[in-house]
C-alpha cells in the first residue's frame, strides 16, 4: 500500500537546541499511526510539521509521493485536533463545526450574514455547509446540540465538535495532538473507541499523537516511539512489545513497568542487562530467580508482588487473583520462561539478538 505521507530525515532547530533529530516516518494509505512518547520528546513538533503550522530545519515532507515544502497548511488538506480544543467560543457548535466550509466555500462578502444573500452562489454553498454540518454533527452524536456555544459544553462534547470541524472538511490525513487528554478516565476510554470507529468509518489515514502507552497499544496498527527528538523504533504494537529495539523503548511500551536484572540477580547474562516483565515473571517453588518479598496490591484479576533480590534490585511480579500471599519479609522464589527474557547491551541499550 502506498504512504499518504513521509517525513524524510526531518530536522527541526531552535536556537541552538535540535528538538527533531533526522526523524524519518512513513504513514500508509488508511492507517492508524500513534506518536508516542514522553513530555518534550517532539510529538507535537513533528505533527506541527506534517501539517504545514511549522517548517522543518532540513529534511523533506512528502504527501502522497510529492514534496509538500512549499504547501501551506491550507493548501495540504490535513486536519488537525488540537488537545485544547481550539472552539471559538463566541460561535455556536454548528458554526465551529461549519468554519473549514464558510473560510473555503464562500468569499468574503458571502461570509457576511446579510449581504450573503445578495451574492451569487453563496446561497447554494450556504445551504451545502448546513447539509453537511449536519449530517457531521449526527454522526458524532451532536445533532441536538448545534445551537449551543462551547461554554454550555462538556468536556466530552467539546471534543466531538472539534472532531467535528474536522471531519466536515474531507481531509485526506487527521493529525490528532492528544485529543483526549482533558477528559476523565471514562471518557478517555469511550471517546478512544469513538475516534477508532471514526477512523473505520472514514477510511482515511489518523496520526495520534499521546504518551498513553495504553492508549497507544489499543487504537494503532503503528506506533512510532519518540524518545529526546529521535524515532527509537517504529512498529506493529505486537512487536514493540514482544521484541523492543533498545531498553528505553521497553522501558516506555507495556502496561506493567519492564524489570531490569543484571548478572547477579539470580540469572547468567554476563554484562548484558535482562528486561523481564512483570506479567511475565510469577511466583513457582521451581523458579531458579530468588527475592524478597515487600509489597504486594490486590487488583482482583491479579496480584503485583514487589520485591528486592539479594543484589538490592527492585523487581515487580505478578500472581493470580487467588494466590496466597506469604508474610512480607518472605523469599520467594519466582519462575519465568526463557523465551520472555529481553537482553540488551549495558552501554548501548541496543537489543542483543541471542537470549542466554
Ligand atoms: N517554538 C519553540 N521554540 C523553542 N523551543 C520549542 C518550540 N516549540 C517546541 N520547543 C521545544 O521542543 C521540544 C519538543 O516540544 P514538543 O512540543 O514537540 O514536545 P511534545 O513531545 O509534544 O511534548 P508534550 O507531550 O509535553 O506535549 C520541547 O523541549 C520544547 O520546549
Ligand atoms: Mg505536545
Amino acid at each position: 500500500m502506498s504512504n499518504i505521507l513521509e517525513l524524510r530525515d526531518v530536522t527541526r532547530v531552535f536556537g541552538d537546541r535540535t528538538v527533531l533529530d533526522r526523524v524519518s516516518i512513513s504513514i500508509r494509505q488508511g492507517s492508524f499511526t500513534t506518536l508516542l512518547g514522553a513530555s518534550g520528546c517532539g510529538k507535537s513538533t513533528s505533527l506541527r510539521i506534517m501539517a504545514g503550522l511549522d517548517r522543518p530545519s532540513g529534511g523533506d515532507v512528502l504527501l502522497d509521493g510529492k514534496t509538500v515544502s512549499g504547501l501551506t497548511a491550507y493548501e495540504r488538506n490535513v486536519a488537525m485536533v488540537f488537545q485544547s480544543y481550539a472552539l471559538y467560543p463566541h460561535l455556536t457548535v454548528a458554526q465551529n463545526i461549519a468554519l473549514p466550509l464558510t473560510m473555503r466555500h464562500l468569499s468574503t462578502l458571502g461570509r457576511v450574514p446579510v449581504l450573503g444573500s445578495l451574492v451569487p452562489g453563496a446561497s447554494e454553498a450556504r445551504r451545502m455547509i448546513l447539509a453537511k454540518v449536519g449530517e457531521t454533527a449526527e454522526a458524532l452524536g451532536l445533532g441536538e446540540l448545534l445551537d449551543r456555544k462551547p461554554g454550555q459544553l462538556s468536556g466530552g462534547q467539546k471534543q466531538r465538535v472539534a472532531l467535528g470541524r474536522a471531519l466536515v472538511r474531507d481531509p485526506s490525513l487527521f493529525l490528532l495532538d492528544e485529543p483526549l487528554s482533558n477528559l476523565d478516565a471514562r471518557l478517555r476510554v469511550r471517546m478512544r473507541s469513538e475516534i477508532s470507529a471514526l477512523h473505520r468509518r472514514t477510511g482515511k489515514a489518523f496520526i495520534y499523537v499521546t504518551h498513553d502507552q495504553t492508549e497507544a497499544m489499543a487504537m494503532a496498527d503503528q506506533i512510532v516511539v519518540m524518545i529526546g527528538g529521535k524515532v527509537a523504533q517504529a512498529g506493529a504494537p505486537r512487536e514493540l512489545y514482544e521484541r523492543p529495539a533498545n531498553r528505553d523503548v521497553a522501558a516506555f511500551v507495556g502496561h506493567n513497568a519492564i524489570n531490569f536484572l543484571e548478572q547477579g540477580d539470580g540469572i547468567e547474562i554476563g554484562n548484558s542487562v535482562a528486561g523481564l516483565r512483570p506479567e511475565d515473571l510469577s511466583p513457582d517453588t521451581a523458579g531458579t530467580l530468588s527475592a524478597r518479598l515487600e509489597s504486594a496490591e490486590y487488583l482482583g484479576s491479579e496480584i503485583v508482588l514487589g520485591l528486592r533480590s539479594a543484589k538490592g534490585t527492585e523487581i515487580r511480579a505478578i500472581a493470580p487473583g487467588d494466590y496466597a500471599v506469604p508474610a512480607p519479609g518472605s523469599e520467594l522464589r519466582l519462575g519465568f520462561s526463557p523465551r520472555k527474557l529481553h537482553l540488551f547491551d549495558a552501554t548501548t541499550g541496543a537489543r542483543l539478538e541471542t537470549a542466554a
